[in-house]
């Protein structure tokens, strides 16, 4: 098969016959053309290959844009720095589900309907009795996200926008209630409520950190801190857990079910685990003494050792989220009075051993946006296991952005890949009398 470049078109051949189509490019509004191959099996006769769909455009989307040559990541077409440096976690969710920055009417409007809906149903309290104490919190708010449908029956009509609406604010706001009970069950402590009169970030920080005794005063420093953390995680294109959601939307699966699905996918440590394993790694290595040799077996092709937090399957330059994460990190480590945090120092040092060594730059291995994320976490009282659930929290803002446009794009089909066969060709059965 040949290919030749056209104006607007690519024609390909199918090389040893007179076979031959034209494929259109579909352009965006920013970023490569992308060749149309829909008719091409029926034209040709052949599939096209892409493990991983590294090439592969799925679907057309107008929320997010990444360009990962230069480290541009734009949110409805607004930077992230930007977003990071002036927006709030709910306004960018508002963003990302609406198309525009709202108006303060439509601003407050929104940051109420949110908080309006931040209790869980009673009933899925007894859930989380159901799970062993030492329970990771993935596994228990996959569990309980995917119970979600289970409850909320008024907003499962995927055809109706007044239930894709709710649904989206029901999972906004409920998943930071979900996934802090999920910590204090961890921990045997008492289920803290959600309370209105605290914002997004401030009420998770309360949730996770107060005890029904005492009165808790969250540090403004540290809850503007995980707002940003928030904003950071809120979404990234066609991601391997928001393609997930959208495999699983395309079938028509209700929206908690496939936020559930979302979660499971982020849960691997090429995804959103890493932000934990960059942590274990850090621990592993224990003494910037040791960095040379952790790098080495990185290095080494016969180990299967990589170094989290770098690298990125769209990211050829610096992560831009890294950045703002470097910098928030100071910021929180300075407000908690940490003075030369070993564990930061440590990720310093191999982050600067890392970007001038050939191996990294060769390959365009840069810091992405879990590498400093780990240790602002752990400054701030988190424990590892719930690094990938805050991340969870979040992206669930993505998902559900996601979700909605391609539940509402009138040419989504379920989505179906083909495959390469490798396997036996037909032959018959052969009874068990007469094998072996
Ligand atoms: N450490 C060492 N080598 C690496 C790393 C790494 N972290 N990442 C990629 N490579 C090497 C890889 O071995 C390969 O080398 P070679 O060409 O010699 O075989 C080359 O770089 C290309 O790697 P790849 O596996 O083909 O790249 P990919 O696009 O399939 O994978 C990735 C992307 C993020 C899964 C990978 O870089 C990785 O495993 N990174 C560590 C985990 C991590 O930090 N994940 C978080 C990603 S950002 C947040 C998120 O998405 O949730």
């Amino acid at each position: 098969m040949s290919g030749t470049n056209a104006a607007g078109s690519i024609t390909v051949t199918l090389d040893g016959t007179n076979k031959s189509t034209k494929l259109a490019l579909k352009p965006g509004t920013i970023g490569p053309q992308v060749a149309d191959i829909r008719k091409l099996y029926d034209e040709l006769g052949v599939f096209t290959y892409d493990p991983g769909y590294g090439n592969t455009a799925s679907c057309d989307s107008t929320i997010t844009y990444i360009d990962g040559d230069v480290g541009v990541l734009l949110h409805r077409g607004y930077p992230i720095e930007q977003l990071a440096e002036k927006s709030s976690f709910l306004e960018v969710a508002y963003l990302l589900l609406n198309g525009e920055l709202p108006t303060a009417a439509q601003k407050s409007e929104f940051e109420l309907g949110v908080l309006r809906h931040n209790m869980v149903h009673e009933q899925l309290r007894s859930f989380y009795n159901g799970f062993r104490r030492d329970a990771h919190p993935m596994a228990v708010i996959c569990g309980v996200v995917g119970a979600m449908s289970a409850f909320y029956h008024d907003s499962l009509d995927i055809s109706n926008p007044e239930h894709r609406r709710i649904a989206a604010f029901r999972l906004i706001a409920k998943l930071p209630t979900i996934a802090a009970w999920a910590y204090k069950y961890s921990i045997g402590e008492p289920f803290m409520y959600p309370r209105n009169n605290l914002g997004y970030a401030e009420n998770f920080l309360h949730m996770m950190n107060a005890v029904p005794p005492e009165e808790y005063k969250v540090n403004p420093v540290l809850a503007r801190a995980m707002d940003r953390i928030l904003i950071l995680h809120a979404d990234h294109e066609q991601n391997a857990s928001t393609s997930t959601v959208r495999l699983a939307g395309s079938t028509g699966a209700n929206p908690f079910a496939c936020i559930a699905a979302g979660i499971a996918s982020l849960w691997g440590p090429a995804h959103g685990g890493a932000n934990e394993a960059v942590l274990k790694m850090l621990a592993e290595i224990g003494h910037v003494d040791n960095i040379k040799g952790f790098i080495e077996r990185v290095k080494d092709k016969n180990s299967s050792v990589r170094l989290m937090g770098f690298g990125h399957r769209v990211y050829k330059n610096y992560d831009p989220r890294a950045k703002i994460m470097m910098n928030s990190c100071h910021e929180v480590l300075s407000e908690l009075g940490i003075k030369g945090d070993p564990l930061l120092d440590l990720a310093m040092e191999l982050e600067k051993i890392a970007l001038n060594d050939e191996y990294f730059v060769q390959r365009k291995l840069y810091p992405n946006v879990d590498f400093y994320s780990g240790i602002i976490l752990k400054a701030m009282g988190f424990p590892t296991s719930m690094f990938t659930v805050l991340f969870a929290v979040a992206r669930t803002v993505g998902w559900i952005s996601q979700w909605r446009e391609q539940v509402e794009d009138p040419t989504q089909r379920i989505g179906r890949p083909r495959q390469v066969y490798t396997g036996a060709k037909q032959r018959d059965y052969v009874p068990l009398s007469q094998r072996g």
